[in-house]
């Protein structure tokens, strides 16, 4: 797939996004080393603080389908700027996939690229654990 096609997929994979509460519709597209796509879209429930993000749905998604090596994640929303994964994301991101690209897209179809680590500096990870 075409890096074209990708920020395409995040923009419909969004469309998919359960989201009556707040009515703001994300997508996420996840990429692996062997070019494997992963796609979550946000999910809310009446218990709003169940709500899961795009993020998290694609890389839980990834990993219960045994993929461990991730190069990028596309995320789009439905605002005109571009959206940032969220805090709990970034951790589960840094810790799950590590220093991949991120891609945040507007709702034209524009972007801007992050690395993880730029997002999540001086992250938390099983490094810091005592075993
Ligand atoms: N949301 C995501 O899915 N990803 C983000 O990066 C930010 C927020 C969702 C959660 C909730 O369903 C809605 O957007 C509003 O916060």
């Amino acid at each position: 797939m075409t890096f074209e096609q990708l920020i395409k997929n995040a923009l419909q994979t969004r469309e998919l996004a359960l989201a009556p509460f707040s009515n703001f519709r994300v997508g996420a597209v996840l990429v692996t080393k062997d070019d494997q796509l992963y796609r979550g879209c946000n999910i809310e429930t009446s218990s709003f603080g169940l709500t899961i993000c795009a993020e998290r749905v694609a890389i839980f998604k990834a990993i219960s389908e045994g993929a461990r090596e991730f190069k990028s994640i596309f995320i789009a929303s439905d605002a005109d700027r571009f959206t940032p994964p969220c805090g709990a994301c970034r951790q589960v991101l840094w810790e799950l996939a590590g220093n991949i690209e991120v891609f945040m897209i507007d709702c034209f179809g524009n972007y801007q690229k992050s690395m993880m680590q730029e997002l999540l500096p001086f992250g938390f990870d099983k490094s810091y654990l005592i075993t």
